[in-house]
């Protein structure tokens, strides 16, 4: 059985860590990390600079990236430029993106990890709710691809990740924002794929479960206790944590995966196939206004 990578619930570096891959894997890459500020992401930017690679991370608030930075050079003696863009806004796209070629002169990998969500009854999901949802997770990952294509990409090669979710497979309750959201995001990954193949730009997704210490789980699974949990029927029995993705995400973006393109990998210790998915296992909810 392979051991449990440990974990810190807050967005801080881990206190120690244990190679599995070798620490050169991305020796002097450039990654470009929507995101990267926080929960998955942060944690996707600590392990792929403990692998050699300097990052950009790139979220709404300029403080908190500012800090995350400062704490992921600290803990792995790479170069970090935090940068405040909106993914649904396009000039504040390409404005970061020239910034990153400036201080790095190349980006190799671009994550697409910003999202939004919340839970919400469709019933009770405004007209602008379900918008704001799609705008960030669907067109913000079409948005930053295209941007960093046309600067980069198209003449250099590169790796694209697309960080979605499961929640569309079977239709998670109260998740048909996000579940659509994500599942167009991984027919983006096959489109993208196809068409820049040629390009020698590689383009996947990396679907998680439910990952401890995330934004994700506290508003989507807070309420649960670890009774609760283990009685979901996960297979694995346990939710994921940031690390265990971030190794998924190192793998795909790595040479090591130098043939996969166009594929959906999901860690989620098997749970989009079993867990339950009714309104029974979402005691102590707050009643829905409905308003469109
Ligand atoms: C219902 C809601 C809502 C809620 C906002 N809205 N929160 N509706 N329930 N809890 C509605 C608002 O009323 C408004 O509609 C519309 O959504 C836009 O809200 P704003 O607050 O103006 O949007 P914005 O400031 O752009 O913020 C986006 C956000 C916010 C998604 C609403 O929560 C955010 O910034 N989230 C980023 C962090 C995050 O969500 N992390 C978790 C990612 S986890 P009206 O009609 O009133 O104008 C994830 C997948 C997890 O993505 C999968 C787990 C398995
Ligand atoms: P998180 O910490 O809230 O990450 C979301 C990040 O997106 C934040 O850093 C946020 O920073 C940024 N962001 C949001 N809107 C943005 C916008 N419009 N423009 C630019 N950046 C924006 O949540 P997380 O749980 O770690 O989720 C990370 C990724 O994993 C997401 O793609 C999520 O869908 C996916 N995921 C998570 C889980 C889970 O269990 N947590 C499961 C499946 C999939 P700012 O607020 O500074 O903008």
């Amino acid at each position: 059985m392979a051991q449990l990578p440990p974990d810190v619930d807050e967005d801080d570096c881990l206190p120690e860590y244990r190679h599995l891959f070798s620490p050169d894997l991305l020796r002097d890459k450039v990654a470009f990390i929507t995101g990267g500020g926080s929960g998955i992401g942060f944690r996707i930017a600590e392990i792929f600079m403990r692998h050699g690679c300097h990052t950009v991370i790139a979220s709404r608030s300029l403080p908190r990236v500012f800090t995350a930075a400062k704490k992921l050079t600290a803990a792995t003696g790479q170069r970090c430029l935090p940068l405040s863009l909106d993914v649904r806004d396009p000039p504040t796209i390409i404005a970061a993106v020239d910034e990153a070629l400036k201080e790095f002169g190349k980006i190799d990998i671009l994550v697409n990890g910003a999202a939004g969500n919340f839970l919400c009854p469709a019933s009770a999901l405004s007209f602008n709710a379900f918008k704001t949802v799609l705008d960030i997770d669907t067109a913000g990952t079409f948005n930053v691809s295209r941007v960093v294509y046309e600067k980069f990409f198209q003449d250099h090669g590169g790796v694209i990740l697309n960080i979605t979710a499961t929640l569309g497979n079977r239709g998670q309750i109260f998740q048909v924002h996000a579940g659509s959201a994500k599942a167009a995001v991984d027919a983006m990954t096959r489109h993208l794929a196809v068409e820049w193949g040629h390009q020698n730009i590689r383009v996947n997704s990396l679907a998680p479960g439910p990952i401890s210490g995330t934004e994700g789980f506290r508003r989507l699974g807070g309420f649960l206790n670890s009774q609760k949990l283990r009685s979901l029927g996960i297979p694995l029995q346990r939710c994921g944590n940031k690390t265990e993705i971030a190794h998924s995400a190192l793998y795909l973006v790595s040479p090591i995966a130098s043939y996969v393109t166009g594929v959906v990998l999901v860690a989620d210790g098997g749970a989009w196939l079993s867990s339950l998915n009714s309104t029974e296992m979402l005691p102590g909810l707050p009643s829905f206004p409905t308003k469109l």
